[in-house]
């Protein structure tokens, strides 16, 4: 039997929908007045600022920026800025026809990235993005579509199961054919089976997504291996360092992260990647979510001369060489903030911090709770993972868990990421609440 319409907006609860989506909706509706809706929301946001610094499970910075950065806001604000509409479409390294934007401030903050991450001034070009997976996005559409150009044909995109989960959705999005590499111990990938797979696919150029802290492990994939198993190949290897990427610059372990490797004899220097992604509001801990992608002038030349078949820039008189067509103008002006000599100097004070304080509650775990077999996968990683220690535990501090495989069983485990605002206070708060409240 057909339902007629009033049994199926009972049934259905569409007749509140019809009713607040009606123009009369504020007159006819029964809801609470949006003023009593919003003094609920500001409640419950005020109870979580107050639980902001015992979050432990992901990878986000929770110190609230220094007073400078919210007077920085305000100068931006006396310039127009998030006052009325600018928008940041196109190319920040391009005149853009359309005025009302920041790309003055995006370009020096990429080119001040760039340098950190050793790129030649000459030869940087990236934008500031929504995310680490937007920027991994546009890194991955700029290796294929590169390497496609160079060969004809689509090239298999290889990342281990230790690569954040965005990959998957990226190469499903780009209709990739997929190559699972394998892992050493510590999750960090075996270079040795990247060879192999190569091997066994020898028709195809190889997209590699090398990942600089890999999401539950911390594991860093050995870049210089990766690429000598690359030479004399049709490669493109783009580096996912969404957290590390934030501090690594900042320590002794910068090389880890640097675009380029000087060789010793010859004292030639050898690209060591093509494009990085790095999350803003990770290690930095900018108020909301964006990301950095640098590449290389040279990348972005061979991209845009493809991108410019695909795209007719008559309309905004350029090519973009982003996917995305408006773009947010505010972030650039606000993150720039983060990009001058004296924000790299608080980087660095936060990174030697985040290792040292890592470094201690590695040693409180395997000295006090070695049964939770607590796990940190190399020195330059902020994360140690253990067997997870019961719900109350994991809620308190919003734990990320995983089923890990430990001694041959699939085991139960969370992980707990150090980030600046992760003080011994804290941490010591955290173990003392281990000893008292694992279930
Ligand atoms: C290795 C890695 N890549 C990418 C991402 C995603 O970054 P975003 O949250 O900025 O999109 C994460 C997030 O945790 C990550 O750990």
């Amino acid at each position: 039997m057909l339902m007629n319409r009033r049994q199926f907006l009972s049934i259905s609860g569409a007749a509140t929908l019809v009713a607040v989506c009606s123009p009369n909706a504020l007159a006819v509706s029964s809801s609470p007045d949006p003023k009593s809706i919003a003094s609920d929301a500001f409640k419950a946001m005020r109870n979580l600022a107050q639980q902001k610094s015992r979050l432990l499970g992901y990878p986000i910075n929770m110190t609230t920026p220094p007073d400078e950065f919210f007077a920085w806001r305000k100068e931006l604000a006396a310039a127009g800025i998030n006052r009325f509409s600018f928008n940041n479409v196109g190319n920040p390294y391009d005149h853009s026809n359309i005025p009302f934007n920041c790309h003055s401030f995006e370009k020096d903050l990429i080119n001040r990235f760039g340098e950190v991450y050793g790129f030649p001034l000459s030869n940087i070009w990236g934008f500031l993005s929504n995310s680490g997976t937007d920027s991994n996005m546009h890194g991955l559409y700029m290796g294929r579509t590169i390497l496609k150009s160079d060969t004809g044909v689509v090239p298999k995109i290889y990342f281990t199961n230790e690569a954040h989960y965005s990959i998957q959705i990226l190469r499903d999005l780009l209709q990739l054919d997929w190559v699972v590499v394998g892992t050493n111990p510590d999750g960090s990938m075996d270079a040795d089976d990247l060879e192999r797979q190569l091997n066994a696919n020898p028709d195809y150029p190889a997209l590699v997504v090398a990942t600089i802290g890999t999401t539950f492990k911390g594991a860093i994939d050995p870049v210089d291996d990766i690429q000598k198993k690359l030479k004399g190949r049709t490669a493109y290897l783009h580096l996912d360092a969404a957290l590390f990427g934030g501090y690594l610059p900042h320590t002794s372990y910068a090389d880890e992260i640097l675009h380029e490797s000087t060789v010793s004899s010859s004292g030639v220097k050898q690209k060591r990647y093509d494009s990085i992604a790095v999350s803003c509001h990770k290690f930095f801990g900018f108020p909301s979510p964006a990301g950095l992608f640098i590449t290389t002038r040279t990348n972005f030349e061979a991209f845009r001369n493809q991108f410019s078949q695909i795209h007719n820039p008559e309309y905004i008189k350029q090519v973009p060489g982003t996917i995305t067509c408006s773009r947010d103008a505010v972030k650039p002006a606000e993150f720039y903030f983060f990009s001058t000599p004296s924000a790299f100097k608080r980087h660095a004070i936060d990174a030697a911090a985040m290792l040292k304080n890592t470094a201690y509650l590695l040693k409180e775990m395997s000295n006090h709770y070695s049964y939770l077999h607590p796990v940190r996968a190399n020195d330059r990683s902020n994360t140690i993972y253990f067997i997870t220690p019961g719900k109350a535990i994991v809620d308190h501090y919003s734990l990320a868990t995983m089923q890990l495989e430990i001694d041959g069983k699939l085991t139960p485990c969370a992980h707990a990421v150090v980030m600046p605002h992760a003080t011994k206070k804290m941490l010591d708060q955290f173990l003392s609440d281990l000893r008292n409240r694992i279930t």
